[in-house]
């Protein structure tokens, strides 16, 4: 049987970058080499897109110029019945690889938040993982928790608003954040790095707070703070059809929460342990917990009673149901351990090294895990694509260059 040609995009616009980069390497090695050949497609912080083998091995990636001389910069498009690479520049548009089915491995703005699943959507070619809408919902905590709180999935108390509404009447901001009682967290909507988070027990510390969290984004969140906090982590597989559950992974902060610092700097390293599925030196393997950082430790199977482990299982499933979202993400969970309440904090769409580890945990082994998303996403398409998206119509038919010409009801003008 021929093989599967599986293009593994990674890298792009994104804080998330280098993680993207060390997530997408360990996928590339554990995929069936059996039923496929994977096609490594890195997109550079400024955009372009490259391919070639010399993209599989982490040592590639220390020194940029290499990839320009070892690696083809290509576009991908749709041409005569095929999703091909095309060298970018040059004399001859020359084909250089083609896919079948692309398998997105970003993390971040730009890329995991629906961007780049809505670029695949235009060109047209099935792919593995969240489509446009969970990828979005999934990296805006807004939205997020404006659907969960419609499901009726626990969240905590929160309020939210936008900086200029903060700027031009800082009085009614804080009344209505005055309806949450403190100690309160203040996070940017847009997800993913801890950065611009933090704590405030007074209204002076939740106005720095807000002044911190604005200068990432716009949309600012502030909820209570769950108190005797225990974090776990659960990954779920599927789509909105059925869903398989990992095991649940008790991640330890070293602070009360992880800062950018802990996630991606700490000592310059990222921490894992990936070197068994043969990442090379210089990263330290694959990147665990929080959205893509590093826990300082953290405990396999996490310590739950068993209603807890319960809860968490359901609001899991019901969380990846809410969102429509397809493929393995993470869901993030904080629990107050004295109280045995669980609250979800977040999606995790595309997860650092796709939480390999958490399926690991439950005996379950990754390959399949990545069998089972190519899988999902070529299903998907199918489905999409077996639903009426276009209709025959002549409307256009009626005009030419100078405007209208007998189309009924329209009056020629196709805008203002
Ligand atoms: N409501 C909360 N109560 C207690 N701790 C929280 C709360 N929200 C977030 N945290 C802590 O802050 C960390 C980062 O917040 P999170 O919402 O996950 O942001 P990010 O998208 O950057 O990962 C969490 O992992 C947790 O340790
Ligand atoms: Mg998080």
């Amino acid at each position: 049987m021929e093989k599967i040609r599986v293009g593994v995009i990674f890298g792009g616009k994104s804080v998330e970058h280098e993680v993207s980069i060390i997530s997408a390497i360990t996928a590339m090695y554990k995929m069936d080499q059996e039923k496929y050949d994977i096609v490594p497609i890195y997109i550079t912080k400024e955009g372009e897109w490259y391919t070639g083998e010399f993209l599989k091995d982490i040592e590639s990636f220390k020194n940029m110029n290499l990839i320009n001389t070892y690696a083809t910069n290509v576009v991908l498009m749709f041409y005569k019945g095929r999703f091909v690479l095309r060298k970018k520049n040059g004399f001859f548009n020359k084909i250089v690889d083609e896919i079948d089915v692309a398998f997105p491995i970003v993390h971040g703005t730009n890329v995991e938040d629906g961007v780049l699943q809505g670029y695949l959507q235009t060109v047209g070619i099935p792919y593995a993982g969240p489509d446009v809408y969970a990828g979005v919902v999934g990296q805006d905590k807004v939205l997020m928790k404006a659907i969960f709180s419609k499901e009726d999935l626990p969240i905590t108390k929160y309020e939210w608003f936008y900086d200029t509404e903060f700027k031009k009447d800082q009085e009614n901001v804080l009344k209505k954040v005055k309806r949450l009682e403190y100690p309160l967290i203040v996070k940017p909507s847009l997800t993913g790095s801890s950065v611009g988070i933090s704590t405030a027990s007074n209204e002076k510390e939740l106005i720095d707070a807000i002044n911190e969290a604005m200068q990432y984004d716009s949309k600012i969140i502030v909820e209570e703070m769950v108190e005797n906090l225990k974090e776990v982590n659960i990954a779920v597989l599927g789509n909105y059809e059925s869903q398989k559950l990992s095991e649940i992974e008790e991640v330890h902060a070293k602070a009360k929460f992880l800062s950018y610092q802990d996630k991606y700097i700490g000592d310059g390293t990222i921490q894992g342990g990936a070197k068994k599925f043969g990442v090379k030196s210089g990263v330290k393997g694959t990147v665990k917990g929080g959205k893509t950082g590093m826990p300082s430790a953290s405990k396999m199977p996490a310590d739950l009673k068993p209603e807890v482990r319960a809860k968490v299982e359901e609001v899991a499933r019901g969380v990846f149901r809410a969102l429509g979202s397809a493929g393995n993400a993470r869901i993030d969970f904080l629990i107050d351990d004295k109280k045995n309440e669980v609250y979800v904090n977040e999606i995790n769409s595309i997860p650092g090294s796709l939480a390999y580890y958490l399926w690991e945990g439950k005996g379950i082994d990754f390959t399949e895990v990545l069998n089972d998303m190519v899988n999902i996403g070529v299903k998907d398409f199918k489905k999409r694509n077996g639903k009426t998206h276009s209709f025959d119509s002549n409307i256009l038919a009626g005009y030419t260059s100078n405007g209208v010409k007998g189309v009924k009801g329209t009056k020629g003008k196709l805008s203002k």
